[in-house]
């Protein structure tokens, strides 16, 4: 039952990472614990670990402007930025006003962040999605980021399910990547208190098991409503993309799908449809750990850069889980040129850039973070191209405010230092911070 004649998705996709990342085996050994728990108990392989000038705004700029240089869209055209995300870096501005700026985007532009745990970047989607096809600014599109940095105590049980990752995504009428399909909504919502980031700690704390249980009931819950709205089965998909805490998260979820599917268990077991129906989408998971809110998004661009598959046309059930709680399981079809993105969406060069770094060095990163968002801690940007977070000077956050030139990437040459950008030089003085606004 397809309710709607104008199509809507995702026109174009771009994904970014830190520069680098910790072996989960490297961690394990620090820890004391066995290498095979995080490597097949949770199922990762690495952790995307951002360094000090790298946080959730620096990431979804960089995915914006992957996504804008590969000519997806004219600037012009984006009416509204909605970005996705549980690492806000400020309890008031949204990271959607750093990415409007330093993406040159038109000043007649709606800009908002979309706060749900993991689930704020599918929340973004689907309101972008409706915004586009309520028609109140013909021909506009819509820039949605889902950007997040995954952080946990050192030594917690969340440790060896963090990362980090941005993904960009068009939203429009020429749905290339993915279009969203038009059935019923199946939503769930229930106040629980799994996982959390009071405003006063940098770090996430979960119950991490009691999670996973509100994770699975969430997911019983959005399944039956689909199901039971569409008549659809679990068999209706070519590929089932879950959102991936850690990769072992995805076979339980799976498993509990398969159990309630209207057309009864697949062939060969739950198991064994998990290997061929959703392991293909969970790789580029396993390198870049949990992205929370671009968790599912860089899923689906693992997919679509899977060296082997050709997802041309793939009917894709989604399922979407924020902590706290709200969930939906959603239905789309990837476009008939899905090759064409196979080496284009930043993934794999994002992975071949990275840098291993030792226990020690994540450590240091870790620390130098802390003291990076300390008031006062302002330092020149390091050399090379492209935004980055330089510190905190007088209760603002300074970005070094590369210039983006469209096709021909970030220039350094045009490059501001971070003093150059700072609003505290001469003449910008009056324009300090103040109480409230
Ligand atoms: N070799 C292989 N597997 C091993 C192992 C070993 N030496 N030791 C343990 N394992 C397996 C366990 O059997 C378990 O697998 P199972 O769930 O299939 O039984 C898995 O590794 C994890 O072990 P567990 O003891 O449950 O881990 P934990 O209590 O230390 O932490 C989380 C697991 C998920 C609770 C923890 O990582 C966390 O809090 N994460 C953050 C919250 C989160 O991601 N929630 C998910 C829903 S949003």
């Amino acid at each position: 039952m397809e309710l709607r004649e104008r199509r809507i998705g995702i026109e174009a996709l771009a994904v970014q990472l830190p520069r680098s990342y910790l072996d989960l085996g490297v961690l394990a050994r620090a820890n004391g614990t066995d290498p095979a728990k995080y490597y097949f108990g949770l199922g990762g392989r690495r952790m995307a670990i951002p360094s000090a000038d790298e946080d959730s705004v620096v990431l979804a700029v960089r995915a914006a402007g992957v996504l804008l240089a590969d000519r997806a869209a004219d600037v012009s055209s984006i009416g509204m930025v909605l970005v996705g995300t549980e690492s806000g870096v400020d309890a008031a501005k949204p990271i959607a006003s750093y990415v409007h700026r330093m993406a040159g985007l038109p000043s007649d532009c709606r800009v908002l962040d979309v706060q749900h745990a993991c689930y704020g970047g599918t929340g973004a989607l689907r309101l972008a999605a409706a915004w586009v096809l309520g028609g109140a600014r013909p021909g506009r599109k819509a820039l949605v980021i889902a950007t997040d940095v995954a952080r946990y105590d050192v030594g917690s049980p969340g440790e060896p399910t963090q990362g980090a990752a941005a993904v960009a995504m068009l939203v429009g009428e020429e749905p290339r990547v993915l279009e969203l399909l038009p059935y019923p909504e199946a939503v769930h919502a229930a106040e629980v208190m799994d996982f959390w980031r009071p405003t006063y700690r940098s770090t996430a704390l979960a119950d991490g098991h009691y999670s996973m249980q509100c994770y699975l009931d969430a997911l019983e819950s959005c399944w039956r409503r689909f199901a039971g709205a569409t008549g659809l089965g679990a068999g209706a998909f070519d590929y089932l993309l879950y959102h991936t805490p850690f990769p072992k998260m995805a076979l339980k979820a799976h498993r509990r799908l398969c159990e309630l599917s209207p057309d009864g268990p697949p062939a060969g077991g739950a198991d064994a449809d998990w290997e061929r129906r959703v392991l293909p989408t969970l790789w580029a998971n396993m390198e870049v750990g949990n992205a929370y809110s671009a968790s599912l998004f860089v899923s689906l661009a693992g997919l679509l850069e899977h060296s082997e598959i050709d997802a041309a046309g793939a009917r894709l059930g989604l399922f979407s889980y924020g902590s706290g709680s709200c969930a939906e399981f959603l239905a789309g079809r990837v476009g008939p040129d899905a090759s064409a993105w196979r080496n284009r969406t930043g993934l794999r060069d994002a992975l071949a850039g990275r840098r291993e770094l030792t226990y020690e060095a994540y450590l240091r990163s870790r620390r130098s973070y802390e003291e990076q968002g300390r008031d006062g801690s302002f330092r020149a940007a390091a050399g090379g191209a492209g935004p980055a977070f330089c510190g905190t000077w007088n209760h603002q956050r300074i970005y070094r405010d590369a210039a983006w030139r469209s096709g021909t990437g970030w220039t350094s040459g045009e490059e501001r230092t971070a003093e150059e950008a700072s609003p505290f030089r001469a003449g910008h003085a009056s324009r300090g911070a103040q109480a409230g606004s």
